[in-house]
C-alpha cells in the first residue's frame, strides 16, 4: 500500500512504540483486536514515527491484528516482529508491514542457553533471515538482544553482519535493563563509531528503573531510534514510557516528536483497555504529577510555578493544584480561600491555619470541610460557590471476570466523582456524584458506563440531604 510514512522525513530522533507488541508481554494484559485497532490510530494521531504492531507468529489473532493495522494506511511505519526463523519472517511478510524487526539473543548467557549455537554460527544465522526478510521487499531492523550483556567487540561484529545483510536500522537491547546513563551512552557512541552507516535504537528495560534515563543517554551517545509503550508496560518491570521520552526530549533537549497535549488522553485508554492502572505519583500523566502539598511549596508556586515545577503543566494539557492537610502554610490556605471567595483577617487565617495542623487525621482537607472549619473559626456563614449542586448515587455492578478494585480506582479517577465504596449484596461499587445539572450528571454516568469491567449501573438522585453531627 502506498502511502506517506511519517519515516521518510530526517529527524533527530524517532519513536518505536511498541505497546501493542512489547505492552502486550505485560502480565495479565490481552489486547483485543479493535482496541489495538484503536491504539494504532491513536497513536498515529499523537504522531509516533513507528508502531511494533505485534509478532505474527505468535497466534492468530496477533497475525489478525498486525494485517488489520496495515490496512489502516497509517502514516507510521507498521513493524512485524520476528525470530530468527524463515516461518516467523514469512508470516510477517504475509500481513505486508512496512518492515521486519528479527531479534535473536548476540550475548554468550543466549548463545549457549537459548541458541545453542556458537558466535560464528550466530553471525551466519542473522546474515542468513536478515536477507531472507530483505527478499521480501521491505525494510529490516535487527535487534541484538541482550546486547548489554555482549561483549563490545562481539556486538559490533554483530551489527556489521546484520547492516551488510540489508538492517538499515539495528536495535541494542538492554534486555535485563542493567545499564546505567553512563555506560549506554558509552555503549552507542562506540557502536556508532565502529559502523557509522547504521542507525541504532535502544530497547531499554526497566529493571532498575533506569529505562528512560539510559534511553536519553543512548540518544546522547547516537541513538536514532527510541522504543517506548505507553504507560511504560512490557515484560517484567516494562520498558521506558512513551509520555516521559517524548516530555524529556521536549523538556530537556528541545525536542519535538508527538502532541503532548493528547499524551495523558493516549495513557488513560490504555490504563482501560490493559487493566493496569498507573500510581497517583507517576510523571507525567499521574493524578499527582501537578498537585502541590506542603506550604513551602505552594507558597513558592504561587509566587512563580517555576520554583516546584519542571515545565508547565499546560505543556501536556494540564492544570496545577494543591491540596491542604496538615503540611499546609498560611499562603496556601488564603490563595484557597479566595479561590472559592472567602476573605478572612490574618488573625482568622492564623487561627483556621491552626486548626488544621490540629486535625492531622484530616488527609484531605476537601473545599467543603474547610469552608465548614471558616464558619467555625469565624462564626460567619460562608456559602460554596457555586451553592446549587446536583448529588447522585452511582451503583454499580462489575464483570466477574474483573478484579473490582481496578474498576473502583478508575471510577474514582473520574471528575465529579466524591466518594467511591466497594460494597458487598447485589451491586459491587457505590458511587457518589455530584454534579452542576442533569446534563453534567448524564455525562459522568455515561463515563462509568463506558469503563471497562462495568456491566450495568443504577442511578439514584438524591433529593435532600440531613447533616448529622457524630459525637
Ligand atoms: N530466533 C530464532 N529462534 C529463537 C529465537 C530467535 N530470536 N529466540 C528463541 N528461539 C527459539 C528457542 O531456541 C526455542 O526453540 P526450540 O523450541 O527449538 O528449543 C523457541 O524459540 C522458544 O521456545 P518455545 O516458546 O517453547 O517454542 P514454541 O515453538 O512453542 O513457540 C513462539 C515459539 C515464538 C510461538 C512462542 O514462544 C510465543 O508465542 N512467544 C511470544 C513472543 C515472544 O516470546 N517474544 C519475545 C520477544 S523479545
Ligand atoms: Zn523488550
Amino acid at each position: 500500500m502506498s502511502r506517506y510514512k511519517r519515516t521518510s522525513m530526517k529527524k533527530p530522533v524517532y519513536l518505536v512504540d511498541t505497546t501493542l507488541r512489547e505492552g502486550e508481554q505485560t502480565p495479565g494484559v490481552s489486547f483485543t483486536i479493535e482496541q489495538k485497532l484503536d491504539i494504532a490510530r491513536k497513536l498515529d494521531e499523537l504522531g509516533v514515527d513507528m508502531i511494533e504492531a505485534g509478532h505474527p507468529a505468535v497466534a492468530p489473532d496477533v497475525e489478525k491484528a498486525v494485517r488489520l493495522i496495515v490496512k489502516e494506511g497509517l502514516q507510521a511505519e507498521i513493524i512485524g516482529h520476528s525470530r530468527a526463523t524463515k516461518y516467523d519472517i514469512e508470516k510477517a511478510a504475509e500481513c505486508e508491514v512496512d518492515r521486519i524487526a528479527i531479534f535473536y539473543g548476540v550475548s554468550d548467557l543466549h548463545l549457549r542457553y537459548k541458541h545453542k549455537v556458537s558466535r560464528e554460527e550466530a553471525l551466519q544465522i542473522i546474515a542468513e533471515h536478515v536477507e531472507f526478510a530483505r527478499s521480501h521487499g521491505v525494510k529490516v531492523r535487527f535487534t541484538a538482544e541482550d546486547a548489554s550483556r555482549t561483549e563490545l567487540d562481539y556486538l559490533i561484529q554483530v551489527v556489521k553482519t546484520a547492516h551488510e545483510a540489508g538492517a538499515d536500522r539495528i536495535s541494542l537491547a538492554d534486555t535485563v535493563g542493567i545499564l546505567t546513563p553512563f555506560r549506554a551512552r558509552d555503549l552507542f557512541s562506540k557502536v556508532k563509531q565502529a559502523v557509522p552507516t547504521v542507525e541504532l535504537d535502544i530497547h531499554a528495560h526497566n529493571d532498575l528503573g533506569m529505562a528512560v534515563a539510559n534511553c536519553l543517554a543512548a540518544f546522547e551517545g547516537g541513538a536514532t531510534g527510541i522504543h517506548v509503550t505507553v504507560n511504560g508496560l512490557g515484560e517484567r518491570c516494562g520498558i521506558a514510557s512513551l509520555q516521559e521520552v517524548a516530555v524529556s526530549l521536549k523538556v530537556l533537549y528541545n525536542i519535538d516528536t508527538v502532541d503532548l497535549k493528547r499524551i495523558v488522553e493516549i495513557s488513560k485508554l490504555v490504563e482501560r483497555y490493559s487493566g493496569i492502572v498507573l500510581p497517583p505519583h507517576a510523571p507525567v500523566v499521574g493524578d499527582n504529577a501537578f498537585t502541590h502539598k506542603a506550604g513551602v511549596h505552594v507558597a513558592g508556586v504561587l509566587s512563580n510555578p517555576e520554583t516546584y515545577e519542571p515545565y508547565p503543566p499546560e505543556l501536556v494539557g494540564r492544570t496545577r493544584d494543591w491540596v491542604i492537610d496538615k503540611y499546609t502554610g498560611r499562603k496556601a490556605v488564603k490563595a484557597r480561600l479566595e479561590r472559592l471567595g472567602v476573605y478572612l483577617t490574618d488573625e482568622e487565617l492564623d487561627l483556621v491555619v491552626m486548626k488544621i495542623k490540629e486535625r492531622s487525621e484530616v488527609r484531605h482537607w476537601r473545599d467543603e470541610d474547610l469552608l465548614e472549619l471558616v464558619e467555625e473559626v469565624t462564626g460567619r456563614r460562608v456559602v460554596l460557590r457555586p451553592p446549587e449542586k446536583i448529588e447522585a448515587l452511582v451503583w454499580i455492578k462489575c464483570e466477574s471476570t474483573i478484579y473490582t478494585t481496578s474498576v473502583a480506582r478508575r471510577v474514582s479517577a473520574i471528575p465529579g466523582v466524591k466518594e467511591v465504596m466497594e460494597i458487598t449484596g447485589e451491586y459491587d461499587i457505590v458511587a457518589r456524584v455530584s454534579a452542576r445539572d442533569q446534563i453534567q450528571l448524564n455525562n459522568i454516568v455515561e463515563t462509568i458506563r463506558e469503563l471497562r469491567g462495568v456491566k450495568e449501573t443504577f442511578t439514584q438522585i438524591v433529593l435532600k440531604k440531613l447533616e448529622t453531627r457524630t459525637s
